[in-house]
């Protein structure tokens, strides 16, 4: 039966709202033509080994609150990132936050401030954040996929992913926020679980169980194409469009 938020979102013109079945092989496969649907791939959860104690740790990390999270990431040695990470880096804003942004993983400042996108990155992020009326901990969490930094800011890899992505649901879960941004193509892929072309999916709607979603590039890509902000600037006006909808519906 279709929801409210439904309802607002084919009001959009985000209609028609498309469930997959099958997981595609690119997410853009998934979309209809007039680019507009809510996409949702059947498994977002990245491939990992279904061995009996990978299921047990992620059952125990779907169980945490937020503090016991909190404690567990910052002791977590169940990857290879934790041999060179100065710190963990959780996350940081508002746990209520109606705005979750994602990105890939911690850079060499964070790691040693234990903070998301403090370094020149993160102050285009802010900047970003400002240009839509945004600030950084105020109804706003950023988070990454991999909470530890990768050697020499290397992109994750698929285990490390893996390992890390029950922390980054259960932040999702506790947070539960209205709209998600994934921050370029490692966050994309992972919360969507499936292949994406930033690109391509830029200006769609995406279902990340349950919370819409948004995809964008990463502020460190933006740094190096400059051109391409014009680009972020419309995704995230979109991102705004869509939140406004969704705070119509809930006040309703
Ligand atoms: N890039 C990211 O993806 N995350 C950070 O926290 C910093 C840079």
């Amino acid at each position: 039966m279709a929801t409210r938020r439904d309802s607002i979102l084919r009001e959009m013109g985000l209609a028609p709202l498309w469930r997959l079945r099958q997981r595609p092989a690119l997410a853009e496969d998934a979309v209809t033509a007039d680019g507009n649907a809510i996409e949702t791939p059947a498994d977002s959860t990245p491939a990992v080994p279904g061995d009996a104690q990978g299921d047990a740790r992620a059952r125990r990390i779907a169980a945490m609150d937020w503090g016991t999270l909190a404690t567990t990431v910052a002791g977590c040695r169940d990857c290879r990132l934790c041999e060179q990470r100065k710190q963990a880096v959780f996350g940081v804003g508002d746990v209520a936050a109606d705005w979750l942004f994602v990105g890939e993983g911690p850079g060499a400042e964070e790691d040693e401030r234990g903070e998301p996108f403090v370094g020149q990155a993160g102050k285009l992020l802010d900047a970003m954040l400002a240009a839509i009326g945004l600030r950084r901990g105020r109804k706003v969490y950023i988070a990454n996929v991999v909470k530890c930094r990768p050697p020499g800011n290397r992109t994750p890899q698929a285990d490390e992913t893996a390992a890390c992505f029950p922390y980054l649901q259960r932040q999702i879960e506790l947070i539960a926020p209205k709209l998600i941004v994934a921050l370029g193509k490692p966050a994309a892929e992972t919360l969507l679980g499936t292949e994406v072309r930033v690109g391509a999916s830029r200006g769609r709607l995406f279902d990340c169980r349950g919370i819409p979603l948004v995809v964008t590039y990463h502020p460190a890509y933006l740094l190096r194409n400059l051109p391409d902000k014009a680009k972020a600037w419309e995704d995230l006006c979109f991102a705004r469009r869509v939140m406004k909808e969704l705070d119509g519906a809930d006040g309703q």
